[in-house]
């Protein structure tokens, strides 16, 4: 039988620098736990743009089709800003969002017991924060039709359109429940019914699918501008948080922060299982390309390599050893091996992201 296959796309800003840092771990993964994978490498984004006009070339669409998991750094950058909207680099993500069908956004929020004093919120509201934000990913306003800027009579009318279908809701709510069962088995959706007709066919079906196929799991709903007030006020009352693609897009930057550093957070896009049972699938950080400390060795791969642990836990069947990576990340943070973005003042030089790569290895090693 012939390895899984990761396609890498290191994307543009930091997004090649952190990617190096995956790269060795994969490679310990193959050397150490026989975990061998085929792995390709391409383009998407601004790197893209600047070499194929676009930023997401169809043959990389295609591979990405095929493999069984994508890896992905980051998109975007100043350089870019400027670009038609139609071929801006984070076209390049929407779209493989899109096509590969990844409707649920996996967005865990864990503060890591070493960095609980940088989060903004006092240290005993955070401390022990395990909170996941299941994000639907593929329609909403995001995609929804109408859309675009028109002329109405003398001035100029900006339309997006919020649409979700009764199917696109169930799908994404039976992910969030399959998560809270392995998880602390609370569900909490929001969604802003009170106002919108989209957010009360949100509720009416998470409400059927949750008595029909999972009564077990406890289900509360919250308005999200509530939800947003509530993970700000008491984030661990909530376990598994189930919402639509724009307010989780705006909630997950909220949670990701509680926990101190963007720096630190991973993500999984999960689409319907291929015809080999895995679900489809693109990993990354849930931080940006930041063009402000790009080329400087600063970047911290702590995301990037936490998102391929999630890869090996959804894609690769490897629950044990994405838990000895999420393990080895936490032993270093924990002996004080800190990138630039988790300095204190008093604490000794940071580490570059070579550095972290590598502290990160012999941290797996010292595991054996
Ligand atoms: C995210 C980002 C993207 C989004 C951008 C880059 C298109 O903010 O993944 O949260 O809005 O979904
Ligand atoms: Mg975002």
């Amino acid at each position: 039988m012939s390895n899984p296959s990761i396609l890498i796309l290191p994307g543009d800003g930091i997004g090649p620098e952190v990617m190096t840092e995956v790269r060795k771990v994969i490679g310990w993964f193959g050397d150490k736990r026989g975990l061998a994978f085929d792995i390709s490498e391409d383009l998407v984004g601004g790197a893209a743009y600047d070499k194929h006009g676009t930023p997401l070339h169809d043959d990389t669409m295609a591979k990405a089709q095929e493999v069984d998991a994508v890896l992905l750094g980051a998109v975007g950058g100043p350089k870019y800003d400027e670009l038609d909207f139609s071929v801006k680099p984070e076209r390049g993500l929407l779209r493989l969002r899109k096509e590969m069908d990844l409707f649920a956004n996996l967005r865990p929020a864990q503060c890591f017991d070493a960095l609980a004093d940088f989060s903004s919120l006092k240290k005993d509201i955070v401390a022990g924060l395990d909170i996941m934000i299941v994000r639907e990913l593929t329609s909403g306003v995001y995609f929804g039709e109408p859309r675009g800027i028109f002329k109405e009579g003398n001035e100029r009318v900006g339309i997006n359109t919020q649409r979700y279908t009764e199917s696109e809701i169930a799908r994404v709510a039976r992910a969030s429940f399959e998560l809270a069962k392995r998880r602390g088995n609370k569900v909490c959706s929001m969604e802003k019914a009170n106002v919108m007709e989209s957010g009360i066919l949100w509720r009416d079906v998470v409400n059927e699918i949750h008595q029909a196929e999972y009564p077990e799991v406890e289900l509360s709903h919250m308005y999200a501008d509530n939800g947003a007030m509530q993970l700000v006020r008491a984030p661990k009352q909530f376990d598994v948080i189930l919402t639509d693609n724009l307010f989780g897009d705006v909630l997950s930057d909220c949670a990701a922060m509680l926990t101190g550093s963007l720096g630190m957070l991973p993500s999984a896009s999960l689409g319907a299982p291929m015809a080999n049972g895995r679900p489809k699938a693109l990993y990354e950080p849930v931080h940006g390309s930041a063009p402000d400390i790009t080329g400087q060795s600063k970047a911290n791969p702590i995301a990037c390599i936490l998102s391929f642990a999630m890869a090996l836990r959804y894609s690769f069947d490897s629950g044990d050893e994405a838990t000895r990576l999420e393990t080895a990340v936490e032993q270093v943070l924990a002996d004080g091996v800190r990138t630039a973005d988790l300095m204190q003042a008093g604490d000794a030089s940071p580490v570059t992201t070579s550095q972290m790569g590598d502290a990160i290895v012999t941290a797996l090693e010292a595991s054996l």
